[in-house]
């Protein structure tokens, strides 16, 4: 009987495996969707009586299993590098010239650079038995429960070898799309890119909720190819995709000059749009493998190939207005007000356009025609304005005299850029102060954003920031205001009653003192304990705190002086506002941050760095923006910058994110 069983549960598997290699590698299935289901239902069956009996590569094993609790560390066979970064045309013809002088009319392949993360995976005998990060490319993680959910990685080769394949870890544009919906729905903070959901998923310690992002993986590497027989990198490909891989074989090319390789790029670039996953660039990597090994290494890269990174994506728009905004200190910004626009992602109407002399200097006018990006792929930014477009009726940019808000004649100081309104009472400014003083970073009143704050302004409500406070007083009224209901007014008051129990940064980053951020208001809130401590320390002893400079500790002194502040002060406290400083972090001194300075660099893909900075503060560490022989270590995210470069040179510890993670959580 067990005889049968066996026989027919080996069938399924291969039926099964045989139709998902069809559907997902040669995107030509030959079994409908209820056939599969059908098939699956019956091996899920057998698996469930007979357990003993079930396959290493069954496609059940793909739903996830039991959560871990850590990922284990695992040593790569190869160091597991990536290619040096170039940005346009003369770099590639540069890298052609540098590959000439050592190797006689080398080709080159082409392939699509795609944007996710790099993992490597182990077969023995041709079944599936690790799958593991990058890490810092000598040590990664074993994140095998997770990779077996992904189902473009084969769990069973055509062949029965040992081999390690290497490839991109990725998350298609739709899967990307599903899964923010799904996260607007339970009200999570959404995925940035599709790279960051990737990352975040193949590092979920539970498979079943990496089983649903529905990742997918391309293979592009076999790190010992000539133990296959295997000459060059096309060949590498060819067999991988033999093998039962994915692979970019529709787009990688074979280019023999630099023009050649900037004519594949050119191509891949106008497609780029209507590929069903992101790609950032071009990996462009020397055919030959003999030709490989004699190019060899540098300390940290291959100098048998490079990454070509595409330009940030720019959009053309029509600038139809450019309107002047005025900031908590009274600063005047004119921001670009455009066509709406999709860029990186997003919709955008708007940017800044920083101040006078920026707008003279890009001789902007309003009806222009302007390329519009997402600096850093966050905030839009103007690029240019496209003169040619001009057609003689556009508006010459102007300054404006007089705030838009209060008409006072506004200032611009001799040494600074920037136009302010020199009107305290500025309706704008005071708005403004009081949306800073109620937001997330300062004391976080919940239903206390921009609208609401107007309105309650508007109404003769609230004039200043302690009038926050007494607006209990006027819950009738408020009741009755348009789009305010009971709910929504309770809510309020209790928001803005829990804000009093505020640590004293918060509050501190709230008053608005100029100079002072958040992360300045913790160190003091940190360093002094009580507000009158902060109030009565003289220059000298705040610039003796590390991170404070002369130019913070002279605007904390004149803001101490003014009477008016003052009053607000002495007003909140007589609120019943907390003034002293509340430790209520889970997170106790450690050993290894105790009085070390971390410089953070590169993107991080699980904490956000103000976060990783807060927790190293709590540890005991301090965060430095700059490398230098003082650095105790440097955090490593992915594309890390300068500062990795220059921590090696000066041979400082180097942790990556999953090495900082752990050294924190255990
Ligand atoms: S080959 C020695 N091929 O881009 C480098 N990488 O620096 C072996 N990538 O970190 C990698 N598409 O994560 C290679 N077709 C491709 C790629 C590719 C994307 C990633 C990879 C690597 C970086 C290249």
């Amino acid at each position: 009987m067990n005889d049968k069983v066996e026989k027919r549960m080996e069938e399924l598997v291969n039926i099964l495996n045989k139709a998902s290699k069809e559907y997902y590698v040669l995107d030509n299935p030959s079994i409908t969707d209820q056939e599969y289901d059908d098939y699956y239902s019956e091996l899920l069956r057998l698996e469930e009586s007979y357990p003993s009996l079930k396959r290493e590569d069954s496609p059940t094993l793909r739903v996830g299993g039991e959560a871990i609790s850590k990922f284990e560390k695992v040593a790569h066979k190869t160091p597991m590098l990536s290619f040096d970064d170039i940005f346009n045309e003369d770099e590639i013809i540069a890298f052609d010239e540098r590959i000439k002088k050592t190797i006689k009319n080398p080709t080159y392949t082409v392939e699509p650079k795609m944007d996710g993360l790099s993992g490597s995976l182990i077969y023995e005998k041709g079944i599936l038995v690790r799958v593991a990060t990058r890490g810092d490319g000598v040590v990664g993680e074993n994140i095998t429960a997770n990779g077996k959910t992904i189902k473009s990685i084969p769990l069973r080769l055509t062949r029965d070898i040992d081999i390690e394949v290497r490839g991109e870890i990725y998350m298609s544009k739709s899967s990307f799309e599903k899964a923010n919906i799904e996260r607007e729905l339970n009200g999570e903070p959404l995925f940035a890119n599709p790279r960051n959901a990737a990352a975040g998923s193949v590092r979920q310690l539970d498979s079943k909720i990496a089983a649903k992002r529905n990742l997918d993986f391309m293979a592009y590497f076999i790190p010992n190819p000539k133990d296959y027989g295997i000459k060059t990198q096309a060949e590498s490909l060819v067999f991988l995709k033999e093998l039962g891989f994915v692979t970019n074989y529709k787009f990688n090319t074979v280019a023999h000059t630099a023009s050649e390789i900037i004519e594949d790029i050119e191509k891949l670039a106008n497609i780029r749009k209507e590929l069903p996953y992101e790609i950032d660039g071009v990996v462009l990597k020397v055919n030959n493998l003999d030709d490989e090994e004699k190019l060899g290494y540098t300390a940290r890269v291959p100098r048998w190939g490079i990454a070509y990174k595409f330009p940030a994506e720019e959009v053309l728009t029509t600038l139809k207005e450019i309107k002047f905004t005025v900031g908590r200190t009274g600063k005047i910004t004119p921001n670009a007000i455009f066509s709406p626009v999709h860029v990186a992602g997003s919709l955008i109407s708007k940017a800044t356009l920083h101040n006078e002399d920026y707008c003279i200097s890009k001789d902007i006018r309003i009806g222009d025609i302007i390329s519009i990006r997402k600096a850093g792929d966050v905030i839009p930014e103007v690029v240019r304005v496209i003169t040619e477009r001009r057609n003689g009726t556009e508006k010459k940019f102007k300054m404006i005299e007089k705030c838009p808000i209060c008409n006072t004649k506004i200032v611009r100081k001799e040494t600074e850029s920037d136009y302010y309104c020199p009107n305290k009472s500025c309706p704008a400014r005071k708005i403004e102060n009081i949306i800073h003083y109620a937001s997330r970073d300062a004391m976080n009143i919940d239903g206390m954003g921009e609208v609401v704050i107007e309105d309650l302004y508007n109404e003769g409500f609230i004039n200043n920031i302690t009038d926050i406070y007494n607006i209990n007083n006027y819950k009738e009224e408020l009741i009755n205001l348009e789009g305010y209901g009971t709910k929504k007014i309770e809510n309020l008051t209790k928001a803005i009653e829990n804000s009093k129990e505020n640590s004293l940064e918060k509050l501190l980053f709230g008053l608005g003192i100029r100079n002072v951020g958040a992360k300045t208001a913790k160190i003091l809130a940190r360093h002094y304990k009580t507000i009158d401590n902060l109030i009565n320390a003289d220059i000298e002893e705040l610039t003796s705190i590390n991170d404070i400079g002369s130019i913070i500790a002279k605007s904390i002194k004149e803001y101490f002086a003014s009477d008016e502040n003052m009053n607000i002060i002495n007003k909140l406290k007589s609120i019943g506002v907390n003034m002293t400083y509340i430790n209520n972090s889970s997170y106790e001194e450690k050993d290894e941050f105790k009085g070390k300075t971390f410089v953070l660099t590169g993107t991080l893909v699980n904490i956000t760095r103000d976060k990783a900075s807060e927790i190293i503060e709590n540890l005991g560490g301090r965060v430095s923006s700059s490398v230098s022989k003082k650095t105790s270590c440097v955090i490593v995210g992915d594309n890390p910058g300068s500062k990795y470069d220059k921590a090696r040179e000066l041979n400082i510890p180097i942790w990556q994110e999953e090495e900082f993670l752990d050294k924190i959580e255990n």
